[in-house]
């Protein structure tokens, strides 16, 4: 018998051992709070809510678990079969314990529908700051998913409106009032709380607080086609006097180390001052490379999908608004880094970053209705659209 045991056992051990220890690593790997993902770093209230909930159930899981498997234990060997043994005494029902069993588990629900009930109240309600309509303590965003990118509107700040890069004060409450143009999405940014589906039709409202500055990563987090995984935003939290940013302590690895408006993952100005440079018409286009795109993104049918506030023609509302694209810090939705190089390859192939996307289907130059961008084309659209700071 032991021979035989340790024979086959030691065996299949020598090779899935490797496999098991590598499994824990990666998994425990997923708990480091520095990953732009995890939400064990929470910056702010919602967050350190969901945090602590989650928390406090996996402590109670855990003295269950320790619990019922020390008394499974026990009882296996303390009442083992002995050698020599007759038949044992064979009982049925015991009441006490039948109904000690019942109500225990009953108290550890109740236990953890108290606090989960609270956070649940205070989370999915409109904080009365918002309410009120008190722009100096809550502001309100509309968030729009689309497949696959994210619109951001901001009512309360003269109709600012931005893709797939959201801006908030820190220290300050922000609604978002949450709709789709087409399937189900989900809204999470996981330092600062989440997640809430986002409905075609609307709906749903949800508000954080960064209780800290800095940049953050946001993510889709309901299936919602071929790109749901490439369905990102960044979150910029600009600093106010009380709470200054901390160089890189968030910074998601697409964000640049350092654009005039960004510095280590900090943005440079505050909130107010984004919402007066946003509201500003964009520059006007001065280089001839540049001249030459802006006439592109007329001819080439660019105009009936974006909108270019400051430019007549360019007002269409299905694609991302690209007024002051220059400057973003990301674009495809979070997919790379803003820069003439990857606006390039963006532009020369779509499908290559983001498989699936509306551009590639539904516009002339990629889906053959019109004669597809050349080389020289694509260098001048993207100096043009690399102009609109
Ligand atoms: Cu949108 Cu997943």
């Amino acid at each position: 018998m032991t021979r035989l045991f340790s024979y086959r056992t030691k065996g299949s051990m020598r090779v899935f051992a490797p496999f098991f220890g590598l499994l824990s690593l990666l998994l425990v790997a997923a708990c480091t709070p520095s990953h732009p993902m995890s939400t064990f770093d929470a910056a702010g209230p919602v967050a350190a809510d969901q945090r602590f909930l989650f928390l406090f159930i996996f402590w109670v899981a855990i003295a269950v678990f320790v619990v019922v498997e020390g008394a499974l234990i026990y009882t296996v060997i303390r009442y083992r079969r002995r050698r020599g043994q007759g038949m044992p005494e064979q009982v049925h029902g015991h009441r006490p314990l039948e109904i000690g069993w019942t109500i225990a588990p009953a108290l550890v629900l109740v236990v953890i529908a108290v606090p989960t009930i609270m956070v649940l109240l205070d989370t999915q309600t409109t904080p009365e700051e918002c309410e009120n309509g008190d722009t100096e303590k809550c502001i309100n965003v509309e968030v729009i998913g689309h497949q696959w990118w994210w619109e951001f509107r901001y009512p309360d700040n003269g109709g600012v409106i931005t893709a797939n890069e959201l801006h908030m004060p820190a220290g300050k409450k922000v609604n978002f009032l949450l709709d789709s143009s087409d399937v189900l999405h989900s809204f999470w940014v996981p330092k600062l709380g989440g997640k809430t589906d986002v409905f075609p039709g609307g709906g749903n409202q949800m508000w954080l607080e960064a209780s800290q500055a800095g940049t953050f990563q946001g993510q889709c987090a309901e299936l919602c086609g071929i790109s749901h995984a490439n369905m990102r935003f960044m979150v910029m939290v600009h600093p106010t006097p009380e709470i200054p940013c901390v160089a890189g302590r968030h910074q998601p690895p697409l964000v640049e180390a350092s654009t005039p408006a960004l510095q280590n993952g900090c943005p440079t100005n505050t909130f107010d001052e984004w919402v007066e440079e946003q509201l500003a018409p964009s520059l006007p286009v001065e280089s001839e490379g540049a001249k030459r795109g802006e006439a592109l993104f007329l001819s080439k049918g660019c105009v009936a999908c974006h909108t270019i506030r400051g430019n007549p023609v360019a007002a269409g509302k299905i694609g991302p608004d690209l007024t002051h694209f220059a400057s973003r810090s990301t674009l495809a939705a979070g997919m790379l880094e803003n820069n003439p190089q990857t606006l390039e390859r963006w532009l020369a192939d779509p499908d290559e970053v983001k498989p699936g996307n509306l551009m590639t289907r539904d516009a002339p130059v990629y889906n053959g209705e019109l004669e597809p961008l050349d080389l020289a084309d694509i260098v001048e659209l993207s100096a043009y659209l690399g102009s609109l700071q």
